[in-house]
């Protein structure tokens, strides 16, 4: 395909329109996801001079830590974010200055989160960082924290005055996954939330939205006029979502043992792929606009029963296999697991939406660890051709058409259709058109979070979930949670690490003559 397109790499788009001057408060800053994730993105948004020249940071961890000791413990992250990232020609190296103006700007607190006095020390702290920053009171609370303290800190910031929006400042809170752990838990932490916070300040993130190819989807259907007349049941036969990762459970036991691929992956990543590809056209791109229809789509989910949770959808749990060559274990015996742990690692399930759009249109859905290879994608499916017009000709299948949304790695689209092979005889075969991300934009490394930290300190919420968002994400998949808690004779289907997943995720598409897309 020979396409054309003007480039617009995240840093020279973005050029000119910096951030609002701010205070970034980081609860959570000596964890993982701040010096992998989060420092990294805010030196790629300094680098491209996104951030404003009033901006300050206070890191806020249980454990006092020279600030000098904190700054070089950061740099690490932001260094080996770099070295990682940096490919062939694109090698970046690391830009000091950069970096630099990020660490200047960095404040270390200690204090115990549960403990209101912390919140007391931290208002003082802030007053005293506005002001040297001149940052106008503007702040952004980052929750970088266990979901267990996401209410408390809340409550906190409350009470102290730290959340309260006044003579023009505004006050954001950005919260990690998981949101709640089931339906209950969800809705209570959102009343909990709500109490102290308007809706317009709370910022609930889900990652898959900071991937470039995620934002794709919107832009594919709705800035293109050939996608959205056939987006329908008169056009479309089935969609299938994967979300497969070839990890295990990593150093994650404790965390995933109590939780499994269900909670983990499918009320949020997997279900913002859904809800993405699945929902009305929105009036804008206003974040409420498009919220609004995501969060209507998700509600129009045909209710699970018990006996459609046993018919159509499966877990799994991976047995000890082979990836790329090397013998892994099972899950059973990695280590914090329990050796007769009943966690699924992968789950398959299949979805109806009752809606005009998608009557009869059956959503499949599957994500797993340890599988054979590392892909997101989504496959549209369209109806076939009538066979009438290749009846004499030795025609056994015509090829499906198929449009792959290619989201990790190697991101891109392809679109699968029939060709007539060459020769005096109308055969015909399956050939596929590509459109590959890199071959076209040269994009510089980036973790995904800068857009959503940088969207945030703009107001932009159109890449955060909304409230009614995430309960009807749990409330589609509360019936499968209850099932699985309360019938010990359900399933637990083992697969070989390494493999496509079980057996049974098969049997959910082969029964109406359909076959999942393969992962090897
Ligand atoms: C996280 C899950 O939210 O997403 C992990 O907790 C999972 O279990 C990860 O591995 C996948 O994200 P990504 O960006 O690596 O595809």
């Amino acid at each position: 395909m020979d396409v054309r397109v003007e480039e617009k790499p995240f840093a020279q788009e973005q050029q000119g329109r910096k951030a609002p001057p701010c205070t970034l408060v980081i609860f959570g800053a000596g964890g993982d996801l701040t010096k992998r994730l989060l420092m990294p993105a805010i030196y790629n948004l300094r680098k491209a001079r996104l951030l404003p020249d009033q901006f300050a940071i206070i890191a806020v961890d249980r454990t006092p830590k020279p600030v000098d000791a904190f700054r070089d413990y950061l740099a690490e992250g932001v260094r080996s974010f770099v070295s990682d990232t940096a490919s062939g020609d694109a090698t970046e190296p690391f830009d000091k200055q950069a970096w630099e103006f990020v660490a200047n700007r960095i404040t270390h607190f200690a204090g115990d989160l549960t403990l209101p006095d912390t919140y007391a020390r931290l208002y003082e702290v802030h007053e005293k960082t506005a002001a040297v920053h001149q940052t106008g009171g503007n702040a952004v609370f980052y929750l970088a924290v266990a979901s267990e303290l996401f209410g408390t800190i809340v409550e906190n910031l409350g009470v102290v005055g730290l959340a309260r929006e006044k003579d023009g400042a505004w006050r954001r809170v950005i919260i990690e996954k998981p949101f709640g752990s089931d339906l209950t838990s969800a809705r209570a932490l959102n009343a909990q939330i709500l109490k102290v916070l308007s809706e317009s300040q709370v910022y609930r993130m889900d990652h898959f939205l900071g991937k470039e190819t995620v934002q794709n989807i919107m832009v594919l259907r709705f800035a293109n006029g050939i996608f959205e007349p056939i987006w329908n049941r008169d056009h479309i036969d089935h969609v299938q979502i994967t979300v497969a990762e070839t990890v295990g459970v990593e150093r994650r036991a404790k965390f995933y043992e109590a939780t499994g691929a269900l909670r983990d992956m499918v009320p949020n990543h997997v279900f913002q792929l859904f809800s993405l590809i699945a929902m009305g056209v929105p009036n804008s791109f206003a974040a409420d606009a498009v919220r609004a229809e995501k969060s209507k789509v998700l509600a129009a989910v045909h209710p699970l029963g018990d006996a459609e949770v046993r018919r159509s959808v499966v877990r799994g749990q991976y047995a000890a296999g082979e990836i790329r060559g090397e013998r892994v274990n099972g899950y059973r015996e990695e280590p914090g697991v329990a050796p007769a742990s009943v966690t699924e690692t992968y789950v398959a399930m299949q979805l109806a939406v009752d809606n005009w759009r998608w009557a009869g249109v059956p959503f499949y859905l599957r994500t797993g660890k340890r599988l054979s290879r590392r892909t997101t994608e989504i496959a549209i499916h369209f109806k076939q051709a009538p066979f009438a017009l290749f009846r004499e000709t030795p025609v056994d299948i015509l090829t499906p058409n198929v449009l792959a949304l290619q989201i990790q790695p190697d991101e891109g689209v392809s679109l699968q259709f029939s060709a007539k092979v060459p020769g005096p005889e109308i055969a015909l075969g399956g050939v596929r058109m590509n459109f590959s991300y890199k071959d076209y934009f040269k994009t510089a490394p980036t973790t995904g979070y800068e857009t959503l930290v940088y969207d945030c300190m703009i107001g932009d919420a159109i890449l955060f979930n909304r409230d009614d968002g995430v309960e009807a994400g749990w409330a589609v998949v509360q019936p499968i949670l209850d099932l699985w808690q309360n019938d010990k004779t359900v399933a637990l289907e083992r697969y070989d690490a390494g493999s496509a997943g079980p057996e049974a995720a098969e049997t959910l598409l082969w029964r109406s003559g359909r076959r999942w897309r393969p992962i090897v």
